[in-house]
């Protein structure tokens, strides 16, 4: 298309205020990007609109036909021909035509991601009506909206970002001519707020939603409440073949489209049977690791998992009388509370010699195991010759350069193992994958609403993800699943996981139900496909109004509204509005980015001395994790300047690739905070770090954001105790630089996470004082023996001066008014 002809039809249509694809994918930066464009004012006749509006779908349409003959579009034309989607086109088409809600189902695989959108998109092109279109397919991870957009163009033969984009936080590829774009399910929410009836828009999918992550449950009730006002607008609801009927039900019995599969059949071979194959003991190889073995009945007698109580009933040796004695061993040394690698290496090995070709897919809880396994097949010479294996980790929060090699065949007489998360169960799809092996267990976070705490193990999966993982196995020929834990597992096994909205702490979500102006919280939460508990509900309420974001009655304050833009945690939020308000704006960017994102510091297994020794080197003796991780990334931020990064991170235990996404993401809030007028950026970065390399100050900021993450630091003789309000006594993480500390300077620990593994650990931690806590904590209230204050949630009491006192209360008064500036 001419950029002539784009611009003026941009033009006219902008002016006019007709939303079209163009203007709402507007080439602004950032997470501005789907925010409609402005309406500028100018008269233009309707008939001129009218003929540009017609050139422009022609052309279109002449260049969606020229491209058809390309060899690169033929070829990939004859793939997507043979997926299961392409037989229900004709179907799909006409049932979204006719019905304003559709939810399509099929097997992972049978193209609905790639393939629904794209028939849209070129039936709207064909059909002449390509300057009214605007598809959003929304996915719950970055990942997946990068390489799904990348693949669609390259099936179009175009390139990305030309009518196909994506948009996910901080990075977006898209232009003017853009007709379909992915974007996160949190791109498109945050968008919601600037446009609630999604102006422009023409089709929205919304993919995965059998995952019922907290963001698409959120997204479904906003858009059957939209529907009504909406009634152009077509929403397609996308997920695998589970549990569609509900999905249909909650909006109004709309019509459901089944996708039959096209897959191979995959045996099945459960515990007891992979033992049987490979003859790998389980007891002899704990006996032989007395060690791990104590471990093991440590962790088991600290948590026994439903699952594993149930399997301690069944009498073995009746059940499986059939297997020989070391399968019958095994079966009873067998715990399900850990991931057995070894039992993992034996099945790869096991494969890799008696099995035909095709790639091995492994399901793991985490990077943990990834990396430990990754270790392990290095130098396993069992497996083969070690030219002849590939081996790739895979996972969500991997960089997102080098993921082709895991899509890609490998070159012939190279088997090809991925080691993988459950993000391999349903939301991408390696193709030659012939094996599977299955460790039955997901790491998943709950929530303790009782305790105010999230808790991460792994767990076991769902039947239904069980399921998923198997069907892995069968796309280009009959494969095989071998299940690592006993059939009387499966057998026990959750029909379907628990959606996340009632495993998560709900804060961030409460927020942003306020400034979508969607109503009162608890009864906006109510009309959910499944409702979360009444205290999580309120626990989330109680934090917000704790930190001053909602008012008594439970309206947002000017504070609250600026915590919503910052687009974090509420407490990080308020962190970096105090960083900028009391002149300590850089380490509260960098402290934020890394809560916001995640730690830079790497684990290595065979390391892990050194690695802590590297951080705790970095705390000084600032007793603080948060410390280490600010002058880390300032190390960083040194070596890059003369070239050493590689060197120090390498010497540092530190991903590079977590610090640039630490510095990308710094960027973006400093110009969040310019947007809502804390931060003028002309005045330049020294006129809001007079203090930031005070680390008092640092640690008071910290204070004021984390509250009331607060663990009070009692002497024991010798050593230190950290006593919680919620929960009573906790740990130090052992990953902390707080770990090995037995008595601190100050008072109290603040921390970002308080985590239920083995037992209740505080992970990140900072040692902050008593006057910190004064200025920067909880409501202040007199005490009850009439001398001085205490805190409302009763860690602090404080005897002062009548006059202290009304001197403490008039600077907490002013700083309020400061937050809350509008
Ligand atoms: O969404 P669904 O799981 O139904 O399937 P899809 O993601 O549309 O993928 C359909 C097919 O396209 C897959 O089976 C892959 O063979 C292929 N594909 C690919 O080669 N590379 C991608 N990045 C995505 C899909
Ligand atoms: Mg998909």
């Amino acid at each position: 298309m001419s950029s002539e002809t784009q611009r003026l039809v941009g033009e006219l249509l902008v002016s006019s205020a007709v939303s079209v694809g163009s203007s709402s994918f507007s080439s602004s930066q950032g997470d501005k990007q789907l925010l409609p464009a402005g309406n500028k004012e100018k008269s233009v006749s309707v008939l001129e609109i009218d003929s540009a509006k017609e050139r422009l779908n022609a052309e279109l349409k002449a260049k969606q036909e020229k491209m058809k003959d390309s060899a690169d579009v033929k070829a990939m034309w004859s793939f997507r021909e043979k997926l299961p989607a392409f037989k229900v086109k004709a179907e799909f088409l006409k049932a979204m035509a006719n019905n304003q809600v559709l939810v399509v189902s099929g097997e992972t695989g049978c193209g609905k991601t790639t393939q629904l959108p794209q028939f849209i998109l070129e039936e709207e092109i064909s059909s002449l009506r390509g300057a009214d279109c605007s598809i959003i397919c929304t996915q719950p991870r970055r990942i997946s909206a990068i390489s799904v957009a990348a693949r669609i163009s390259s099936e179009r033969g175009e390139a990305l970002g030309e009518t196909v984009g994506y948009q996910i936080r901080l990075e977006t590829k898209s232009s003017a001519d853009t007709r379909l774009l992915f974007c996160t399910t949190g791109v498109l929410l945050r968008r919601l707020a600037q446009d609630p009836k999604l102006t422009g828009v023409s089709h929205l999918l919304v993919d995965e939603i059998h995952e019922r992550g907290i963001n698409e449950d959120f997204l479904l009730i906003i858009l059957r409440d939209l529907i009504p006002n909406r009634p152009d607008l077509r929403i397609i609801l996308m997920s695998a073949t589970i549990n569609a009927d509900l999905f249909s039900k909650y909006f109004g019995n709309a019509p459901t489209l089944h996708i039959p599969g096209l897959t191979f059949p995959v045996a099945e071979l459960f515990l007891e049977d992979v033992l049987e194959k490979t003859h790998y003991n389980i007891k002899s190889e704990f006996d032989n690791f007395q060690g791990s073995s104590r471990r093991r009945r440590k962790q088991q007698d600290s948590k026994k998992d439903p699952v594993t109580e149930l399997f301690e009933d069944v009498d073995i040796d009746s059940h499986y009388r059939s297997y020989s004695r070391s399968t019958r061993e095994s079966l009873e040394a067998w715990s399900g509370s850990l991931i057995d690698l070894g039992l993992v290496e034996s099945t790869l090995e096991y494969i890799c010699h008696h099995e035909g070709d095709g790639a091995i897919l492994v399901f793991l809880t985490g990077w943990d195991d990834i990396s430990k396994l990754l270790d392990k097949v290095k130098v396993n010479h069992l497996l083969g010759d070690q030219s002849r294996i590939l081996v790739l980790p895979l996972h969500g929060s991997m960089p997102t350069v080098n993921q082709r090699e895991i899509f890609d065949r490998p070159p012939p007489g190279k088997r090809k193992i991925v080691l993988a998360t459950n993000i391999a169960e349903s939301s991408i799809t390696i193709d030659d994958v012939v094996y599977v092996v299955d460790c039955g267990k997901a790491k998943e976070t709950s929530y303790d609403a009782l305790n105010k705490l999230a808790c991460l193990l792994p767990s076991w999966i769902s039947k239904a993800s069980a399921r998923q993982r198997r069907g892995r196995a069968g796309r280009v020929q009959p494969g095989v699943c071998y299940r690592l834990y006993p059939r009387i597992v499966h057998d026990a096994m959750l029909q379907f996981q628990l959606p996340e909205i009632l495993r998560t702490p709900l804060q961030e979500l409460c927020l942003h139900i306020k400034s979508l102006q969607l109503g009162a919280i608890g009864s906006f939460l109510s009309k959910a496909l499944q409702p979360p508990d009444h205290l999580a509900v309120q626990n989330a309420i109680e934090l917000l109004k704790t930190i001053g974001a909602l008012d008594d009655k439970e309206d947002l304050t000017p504070l609250g509204r600026h915590l919503c833009t910052l687009h974090v945690d509420p407490n990080i939020g308020k962190m970096l509005l105090m960083g900028s308000i009391f002149q300590c704006l850089t380490p509260a960017l960098i402290i934020a980015a890394a809560l916001a994102y995640r730690d830079p510091f790497v684990l290595p297994i065979n390391r892990k001395e050194e690695a802590d020794e590297a951080k705790r080197s970095f705390a000084g003796d600032s007793c603080s994790d948060h410390i280490a991780l600010l002058k880390a990334f300032e190390g960083w931020k040194e070596a890059k300047r003369s070239a050493k990064e590689r060197s120090f991170c390498w010497e540092n235990y530190l991903s590079p690739v977590t610090l640039q996404m630490m510095d990308d993401m710094r960027m973006q809030f400093l110009n969040l905070l310019s947007d809502i007028g804390f931060v003028d950026k002309s005045k330049g970065p020294s006129a809001y770090n007079h203090y930031s390399n005070d680390l008092e100050m640092v640690s008071a900021i910290l204070c004021a954001g984390l509250y009331p993450n607060v663990v009070q630091c009692k002497r024991r003789g010798k050593r230190t105790a950290f006593y919680t309000k919620e929960v009573g006594k906790v740990d130090i993480h052992p990953a902390s630089v707080n770990a090995g500390i037995h008595l601190f300077p100050l008072p109290y620990l603040i921390y970002s996470e308080k985590v239920k593994t083995t037992s209740i650990f505080i992970r990140d931690s900072t040692n902050i004082s008593d006057y910190a806590l004064l200025l920067f904590g909880g409501n202040l209230v007199p005490s009850k023996s009439g001398e001085g204050i205490e805190m409302l949630d009763g860690y602090l009491h404080f005897s002062a001066s009548k006059s202290v006192l009304e001197l403490i209360r008039k600077l907490r008064g002013e700083l309020d008014k400061l937050l809350n500036r509008k």
